[in-house]
């Protein structure tokens, strides 16, 4: 008889700002479940499909729970009080028609060992701020470095490119995962939705709506931007983005952070459509650029952008700044590091501070993110 195999479990934040575990099986049926010793069942999210040979099933369990089973895994129990935040974005490994990374070259695709070194500080939450499937095409014949990768919007490639390597994070950190443009429905939306969607439904759609969860005393409101154009504006999507905007400034209590894949201050849809709705935001934290940036703006707070999670870096700062100008003022300095990595964000003197880590958990430099503001220093 075959023995169902509990291939992936983690737990996540949903929509419903519950904690809600996960776990993938190779069976149709899902898997027994414990919380606190108690038995609690799983619901199946989505069933086996075409490009997809595995299930994936759901529960939500209290946020007080203190210790969490699937099968015979542990998962982490959500974060009580949280001193430690790890941000990262931007994780897969390129391949496109005519370059890749080297997928299976830890120097060449540093996202595993990134996720080995997060495990290893411990967190008590973990976000990723989206783009997690880059295996959109097949690695080109004449490329050895990224050699019987899968690839596209399925089971294999998803596995590769975030499900097996995210393994440590799961085993040890409750996560909040955003959407990124990635994963839009004409791209990787399919995985997304069946896999780590935070919402009920596995059906694709275009926009979902802002939502809070709390995390002992620090609420974060996690937006969708994974469908906004990065350089114009599209009118049909102005209305919708508007009531979005409201929404998300409608759930500002105590410090709050506003957490997204686009920065919003740089992407001409969003800003025509968020008015003064992010200013009483404690700070607004993104991916999307792959570097990591912190830059303060006149009236809005403070942008920090951790795209440097694994995929191929994004070259420089000009570009950047080139966009985040345009209308807004930059109060002072930018700060920029194109460098693979991940921020640990820790509370400290009524504030955070932000280590930039290198992939083996390095620290490359340190920022302080409080009263309004980021200030960021190299290393000596
Ligand atoms: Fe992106």
């Amino acid at each position: 008889m075959l023995v169902a195999a509990l291939l992936s479990a983690w737990l996540q934040y949903g929509a419903d700002a519950k904690p809600h575990a996960r776990a993938v099986v190779t069976d149709a049926a899902c898997p027994r479940m414990l919380v606190d010793g108690r038995a609690v069942a799983m619901e199946r999210r989505a069933g086996k499909a075409p490009q997809f040979d595995d299930t994936v099933c759901d529960a939500a369990i209290a946020a007080d729970a203190k210790s969490v089973r699937v099968g015979d895994r542990a998962l982490p129990p959500p974060a009580h009080d949280p001193r430690t935040v790890v941000v990262l974005g931007d994780t897969g490994c390129r391949i496109n028609l005519l370059t890749a990374q080297a997928c299976n070259d830890p120097a060449g695709w540093p996202f595993p060992a990134i996720a080995r070194a997060i495990a290893a500080v411990h967190p008590d939450l973990v976000i990723h701020v989206g783009d997690y499937l880059y295996r959109e095409h097949g690695c080109p014949p004449v490329l050895a470095n990224c050699a019987n990768s899968p690839h596209g919007d399925d089971a294999p490639a998803w596995y590769a490119d975030f499900l097996t390597p995210a393994a440590p994070l799961f085993a040890h950190v409750p996560l909040l995962l955003l959407r990124g443009n990635h994963e839009v429905c004409d791209r990787n939306g399919t995985g997304w939705f069946r896999y780590l969607d935070p919402h009920p439904t596995t059906a694709c759609t275009e926009a979902t709506d802002p939502y809070a969860i709390d995390v002992g005393d620090l609420r974060i409101v996690a937006f969708d931007s994974a469908t906004a154009e990065d350089q114009k504006v599209d009118p049909s999507r102005a209305p919708i983005y508007r009531k979005q905007f409201a929404a998300a400034r409608a759930m500002v209590k105590g410090p709050t952070w506003f957490v997204t894949h686009r920065p919003p201050y740089t992407n001409d849809d969003e800003r025509s459509a968020m008015d003064d709705n992010l200013a009483p935001f404690e700070a607004v934290l993104s991916g999307h650029f792959h570097f990591f940036a912190a830059l303060n703006v006149a009236t809005l707070p403070p942008l920090v952008i951790n795209g440097e999670g694994g995929t191929k870096l994004d070259p420089n700062l000009a570009g950047f700044l080139g966009l985040a100008v345009g209308d807004l003022h930059v109060v002072g300095t930018v700060f920029g590091i194109s460098h693979n990595g991940f921020g640990v964000y820790t509370r400290e003197h009524g504030g955070w501070s932000i280590s930039l880590r290198d992939p083996d958990g390095t620290e490359r430099a340190r920022c302080r993110l409080a009263d309004r503001g980021v200030h960021c220093t190299p290393p000596p």
